[in-house]
């Protein structure tokens, strides 16, 4: 098996930052990245907005604002929350949090970001930034253990994926984008995955879960198989 040595984690704001953001949770991921990082890996992180960035985008929606400047509260919220993970990582990371894919620094510690720019999620950020950095494996830990023929909140008769094809996923997804929507990776993220072969897999967000998903251990998510 070839060794994993490039990983980029997609940190769902439901798992490091919901309702509030989660000291406890954020102390016990940067310990073990940086157990992860002193094996000589390298990782990045983008961070999403959770329940914080969803109430922002929920008054400026009922304010009346566009779209853009939904998504643009909404990023504001995932780079505080990147900060504070980039603190709790302290000298193993970048302190300053990179505004876009091309102000990436040398990887030389952890890359910690939020989103970019409006119409990109940080699952879409993560995934474009894993294509970038050459990544072997774009991890998308969230609040449920994978991917589910739909919804499981919604639908309990849901079955899990242990293994999806891409373009499986894709159907699953859709292809809209609504600022602060649950789907369980964003469809740019997936298109991004199918066209690249990226290798995902979804996770719910427990450290040592995301642990195993970068090692290749048992992680009890879905593989998401790339490919065109
Ligand atoms: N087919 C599906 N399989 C699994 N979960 C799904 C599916 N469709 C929708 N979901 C929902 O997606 C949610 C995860 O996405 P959500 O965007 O809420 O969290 P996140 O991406 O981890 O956090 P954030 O968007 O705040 O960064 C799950 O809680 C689940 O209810
Ligand atoms: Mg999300």
């Amino acid at each position: 098996m070839v060794r994993e040595l490039r990983a980029v984690i997609s940190l769902g704001g439901s798992v490091a930052a919901s309702p509030a953001p989660k000291l406890g949770f954020m102390r016990e991921f940067a310990r073990m990245l940086t157990g992860v990082v002193d094996r000589g890996y390298r990782v990045a992180v983008v961070v999403g907005g959770g329940r914080v960035a969803r109430e922002y985008i929920r008054c400026a929606s009922e304010l009346g604002a566009s779209q853009e400047v939904c998504d643009e509260l909404g990023i504001a919220v995932t780079r505080m929350n990147a900060r504070l993970i980039a603190l709790a990582l302290g000298e193993r990371a970048h302190q300053r949090i990179p505004r876009s894919l091309e102000e990436l620094p040398e990887w030389d510690r952890v890359i910690v970001m939020g989103g970019t720019e409006p119409g990109h999620t940080t699952d879409a950020v993560a995934a474009m930034l894993a294509v970038r950095l050459g990544a072997e494996v774009l991890v998308v830990a969230t609040d449920v253990d994978g991917v589910y023929s739909a919804d499981p909140k919604r639908f309990p008769e849901a079955v899990k994926y242990a293994r999806i094809r891409a373009e499986e996923l894709e159907e699953l997804v859709g292809s809209v984008h609504t600022a602060g929507a649950s789907t369980i990776v964003d469809p740019k993220a997936v298109r991004v995955i199918k066209e690249h072969g990226l290798r995902a897999v979804v996770v719910r967000g427990e450290v040592e879960r995301i642990r195993a998903a970068i090692l290749g251990g048992e992680h009890g998510g879905t593989e998401v198989v790339g490919g065109a």
